[in-house]
């Protein structure tokens, strides 16, 4: 699960969005949202066998996860690339539910499918100088376009990088890319693999030790952690994983409920030729551990976050840390009902958030000075706030597509900000506090 701690208002977005499964400019949702994951309302009516190989299992040898066993499993009918997970079985048995997961569904409405398939995709995969490759746009992108979608080629239990060794790993790893439609196409996501053709599935030139390096290795680099059907997981999008990391990014990942499938959409504008970017890190992590993420993935921090001058990057690690301690302080100033001081509170955070670039938590703080406000029995100054949550969710994608969005009124939403702070409910019991 996420290194971090869910925070309070976590509940309170949980409670406002209805479908989400979102993250906004991070790659690792659950500290953001923890959706109760449901099936997705159109089932995959679970065939007994969706696998198209015979499992191939392994069980642990080491003390503490003795005889844990851990399988490839493989659809390769699923998505653009085939799925291959490296699940339990039980996990296997629960995630067939979750593997019609078209992208189309879950990120775009009807008109919009057909006008990014009419227009044809407005990116491309190019040779990036100091980079390996990158992709830039062929055409304007516009602001909140959704305009990249993929599924999930190779998922790994987290746990089993724990319980199996390393050579254990590195064979089911193999297996799970040897199975899918394209191997090659995993493969070449390897700088150092780029370019060599017709190598999918033949190894002749590699050692017998080596077996399944190179698919570890593009793990390490290339997948992301996320939670697909409810599995905490490394996951490879092989065509997202394309796309570079940039500290102020011009676009951001969105994951589908089950998260076998997401899909891009631009924070802004983005000219014809600009190179499309995405933030590799939690924006909510100190100075330090940034780096360290950063380093996992093969690179060295360049961008402005990480080499700003020291004194500037203390002041910005000290912006998130107040950040947070002021969540904190806020509903204890709002428990002891001084809602002036809370109000004030969370319009100073609104300004640190906006500095940090921080979209998820500004929805947040908005939802919560609509919530003071309302409780203060200024419904206009609320109504103002809760427009703004209403605008950004919308905007983010948060609120879902089509019907899903316009069903999602701003009357809803403030309903639901009011539901929680509203008459009769004591702040100590209210939801705010679960
Ligand atoms: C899927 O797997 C089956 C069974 O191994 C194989 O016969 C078939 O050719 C594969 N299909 C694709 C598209 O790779
Ligand atoms: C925003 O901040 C929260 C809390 O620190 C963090 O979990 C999240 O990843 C951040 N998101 C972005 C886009 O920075
Ligand atoms: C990152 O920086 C370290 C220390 O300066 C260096 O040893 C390493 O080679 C660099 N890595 C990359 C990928 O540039």
């Amino acid at each position: 699960m996420s290194p971090f701690p869910s925070t309070t208002l976590t509940c309170l977005l949980a409670l406002l969005i209805p479908q989400v499964s979102a993250t906004v400019g991070v790659l690792d949702i659950d500290n953001l949202l923890q959706p109760t994951l449901q099936p997705p309302s159109t089932p995959f009516a679970p065939t007994k066998d969706p696998w198209s190989h015979e499992p191939h299992c392994t069980k642990s040898t080491s003390l503490a996860t003795l005889g844990q066993k851990f399988c490839v499993y493989t659809t390769n009918t699923t998505g653009p690339h085939g799925l291959s997970l490296i699940f339990r079985p039980r996990s296997a048995t629960e995630a067939t539910q979750y593997l019609n997961d078209n992208p189309l569904h879950s990120f775009l409405t009807q008109k919009e499918a057909q006008r990014l398939y009419v227009r044809g995709q407005p990116w491309k995969i190019v040779d990036i100088p100091g980079k390996a490759k990158g992709v830039v746009a062929t055409r304007r992108i516009e602001q909140y376009e959704t305009f990249m979608l993929d599924q999930a080629a190779v998922v790994m239990d987290m746990d089993a990088e724990n319980a199996l060794d390393s050579a254990q790993n590195r064979r089911l790893l193999k297996r799970a890319v040897d199975q899918l439609r394209v191997p090659s196409r995993i493969r070449d996501l390897s700088a150092a693999h780029a370019g060599s053709e017709g190598s999918d599935g033949k190894e002749e030139e590699e050692e017998e030790e080596e077996e399944g390096r190179l698919e570890e290795s593009i793990m390490k680099t290339n997948a992301f952690g996320s939670t697909v059907a409810e599995v905490s997981t490394r996951a490879l999008y092989p065509l997202i994983s394309r796309v570079n990391h940039a500290c102020n990014p011009n676009s951001f990942v969105l994951f589908s409920r089950a998260g076998v499938s997401l899909a891009i959409k631009a924070y802004r504008a983005i000219e014809p030729g600009e190179e499309i970017t995405i933030s590799y890190l939690l924006l909510g992590l100190p100075s330090k551990q940034r780096a360290h993420l950063l380093s996992r993935w093969g690179f060295n921090c360049s961008c402005a976050l990480c080499t700003l001058p020291a004194d500037e990057r203390t002041a910005s690690d000290l912006r998130r840390t107040l950040i947070t301690r002021n969540e904190a302080k806020i509903l204890e100033l709002a428990e002891a009902y001084d809602l002036d001081a809370a109000i004030a509170l969370g319009e100073e955070s609104v300004e640190m958030i906006k500095e940090e670039q921080n979209w998820s938590l500004l929805t947040d703080e908005y939802a919560m000075l609509a919530m003071l406000w309302l409780e203060k029995g200024d419904r206009e100054t609320a109504e103002k706030y809760g427009k703004m949550t209403h605008r950004l969710l919308a905007d983010l994608g948060f609120l879902g597509v089509g019907e899903e969005r316009e069903s999602w009124r701003l009357e809803q939403v403030l309903e639901s900000i009011g539901g929680l702070g509203g008459k009769g409910v004591s702040w100590k019991k209210s939801p705010l506090r679960g």
